[in-house]
């Protein structure tokens, strides 16, 4: 199985990265193919709503997207990670979900029909309804984008960084070894 993870925190060693690092380790352990891109490194532009990508899948933008896509593409299952920010996913993930228009064709059929999903998500809140927003933004896009959302972990309690509890960690190794 091939993975492609869109690490979208800019902090490399902070509570996303945690979650990130359990679920790339039990993957690797079961010599499962794991690609992680650090977001925050890449050039990617914001969407500029021309919509030319949809007759043939070429953004006209010259940017990383052309390969997060192309590993996307290559991939069986694609991991969402981010932090909470505003009730939504990071800036950096949020381009590369909006570049992702360029998946569906003129008729809004997706390209990347039956590839599965998951989202590991970090927030400083201990209240878990302040999730809720980026959870059903999660299942809307992916039902559009016609992923199969497999599962998603969330921590709250994470304002500083280290603070994802072992139960956690566990969590979403046992995630991942459900789809194994
Ligand atoms: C710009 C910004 C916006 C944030 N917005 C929220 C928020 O709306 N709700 C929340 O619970 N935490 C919010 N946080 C806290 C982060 O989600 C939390 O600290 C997260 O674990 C950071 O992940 P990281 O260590 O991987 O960078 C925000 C943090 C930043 C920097």
């Amino acid at each position: 199985m091939k993975t492609v993870i869109l690490f979208g925190s800019p902090g490399k060693n902070g509570n996303t990265r945690q979650l990130v690092d359990a679920a790339s380790e039990t993957l690797k352990e079961k010599r499962h193919d794991v690609r992680m891109l650090f977001l925050n490194d890449l050039n990617i532009r914001p969407c500029q709503g021309c919509h030319a990508c949809l007759s043939k899948g070429i953004c006209r933008i010259n940017d990383d997207m052309k390969d997060i896509r192309k590993y996307m593409i290559e991939s069986d299952l694609i991991i969402y990670a981010t932090p909470v920010y505003w009730f939504g996913p990071s800036g950096q993930l949020k381009l590369v979900m909006d570049r992702s228009i360029s998946f569906m064709d003129n008729d809004y059929n997706s390209r990347i029909k039956g590839k599965q999903a998951i989202t590991l998500v970090t927030l400083g809140d201990e209240n878990l309804d302040t999730v809720k927003p980026l959870l059903s933004m999660f299942q809307m896009t992916f039902d559009f984008l016609g992923l199969s959302y497999k599962g998603h972990i969330e921590v709250p309690g994470c304002m500083e960084k280290g603070r994802v509890k072992k139960a956690y960690i566990e969590k979403t190794k046992k995630l991942i070894r459900s789809l194994l």
